[in-house]
């Protein structure tokens, strides 16, 4: 999945960026009253200080329309310019419909298509290189690629081992499409199904339905085996990263920063050494935020863009690994092409008017759907 490929010569730029988190901090003080644990623990064996907490309101897609309408300011385009939505999330509203489609009518993106992509901690990977091959084969031009997770609600809270790791919050990107060269450059996307009982949620789907034995079990959380899953991944994010430098005939020595998934700060040092490379390559921001799966990456690029540190035309690596097994990686040149207008405010003035006419438009399609099933819905139903 190289630039190389490209004989459209259409290049998926990233040209906007933005994120969501709760307002809810738990601390790992406040952790180690919940469960047999310490800060010390915590902080030594995962690097990890903080993680934000969705309240009782707050859920995945909720997150991801914050996310989603930050990106699109970054970006300054109308949700109407949108052609696909694709959320990647372990942590859905439901099983359907899709948390894509819920954030498409949020937005009153009317143009857009909408799925979820299921790739767990990779999944933000897996989306970005599904919506950069869209755009590079010229059938759509703008794609909102969501992470967003409210891992919380499906965590153990009295397993140690893992209520520790996880956190919640959402990322964003908008991709479009253009000649300039540049953008995503490669691709690497792998899965080892073989492993997938490390790190699972085994009920809740067609394999242990939902039932009073699942719940009573406490089978609807997330369970996994730490040691088996730290060494999978140690070996598996250098590996990644050098496939997708050599996927798009660059070395080492071209790649500015990694932005790894923030699961554990021995994991990211164990890759640096394998790689040769100095750890502050390495964009980490898990101390405050936890292992916030899918969001994870969108997270960590969007703090260090907004502290300045990638600059224009660096190269990143982003790269994951989590439940499937899976892994991957993409290499993009942080090159924003957009034109900037002078018109910002305006255009997020009518941003934020186009949010309140889709919610009006949304709620008189719910009520004309349920008028007209009083009204014709048995005539219909009797002519067949
Ligand atoms: O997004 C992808 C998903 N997951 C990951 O990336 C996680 C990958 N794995 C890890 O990050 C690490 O394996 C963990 C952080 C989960 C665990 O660290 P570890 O160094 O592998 O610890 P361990 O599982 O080998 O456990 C060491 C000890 C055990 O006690 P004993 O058996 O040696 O007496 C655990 O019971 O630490 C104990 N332990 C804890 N102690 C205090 C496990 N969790 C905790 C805890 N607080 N929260």
């Amino acid at each position: 999945m190289s630039d190389t490929a490209n004989s459209l010569n259409r290049y998926a730029h990233i040209c906007g960026w933005g994120t969501a988190v709760p307002d809810n901090i738990l601390t790992n003080a406040e952790l180690s009253r919940m469960v047999d644990t310490t800060d010390d623990w915590i902080v030594n064996r995962t690097g990890i200080k903080q993680r934000y907490i969705a309240n009782d309101k707050e859920t995945t897609a909720s997150l991801g329309v914050k996310a989603a309408k930050s990106a699109l300011d970054t970006a300054n385009i109308s949700p109407n310019v949108l052609d696909l939505i694709i959320v990647a999330t372990s942590t859905p509203e439901h099983n359907f419909p899709s948390t894509a489609s819920i954030i498409q009518d949020e937005l009153g993106a009317r143009n857009a298509g909408a799925f979820d992509m299921a790739a767990a901690c990779t999944g933000f990977v897996y989306a970005l290189t599904v919506a950069g091959q869209i755009i590079q084969s010229g059938s759509m031009n703008t794609i909102l690629v969501i992470g967003s997770e409210t891992l919380s609600k499906i965590v153990n809270w009295e397993d140690r081992s893992t209520c520790v790791l996880f956190g919640d919050g959402a990322g964003a990107f908008v991709l479009q499409g253009s000649e300039v060269p540049g953008g995503i450059l490669s691709s690497v996307l792998r899965s080892d199904g073989s492993g997938g009982d490390l790190l699972k949620v085994p009920a809740g789907g067609s394999a242990i339905p939902a039932s009073y034995d699942s719940l009573r079990d406490n089978l609807h959380t997330i369970t996994m085996n730490g040691r088996e899953v730290f060494r999978f991944a140690t070996r598996v994010m250098a590996d990644a990263c050098r496939e997708v430098v050599n996927e798009a005939g660059l070395t080492m020595n071209d790649i500015d920063f990694i932005v790894p998934h923030q699961a554990n700060v021995r994991i990211i040092e164990a890759a640096a050494r394998n790689l040769d490379l100095p750890l502050d390559m390495f964009i980490m921001n898990m101390d405050r935020y936890g292992n916030t799966s899918a969001a994870s990456i969108p997270l960590a690029l969007c703090e260090a863009v907004a502290e300045n540190k990638i600059k224009p035309y660096n190269n990143l690596v982003f790269v994951a690994f989590g439940g499937g097994l899976t892994w991957g990686a993409t290499l993009v040149t942080w090159d924003v092409t957009t034109t900037t207008s002078h018109n910002q405010l305006w255009h997020k003035l009518r941003r934020q008017a186009l949010y309140r006419v889709a919610r009006i438009r949304s709620t008189i399609r719910r009520g004309t759907r349920t008028l007209e099933g009083v009204l014709w819905g048995g005539e219909e139903m009797s002519d067949k």
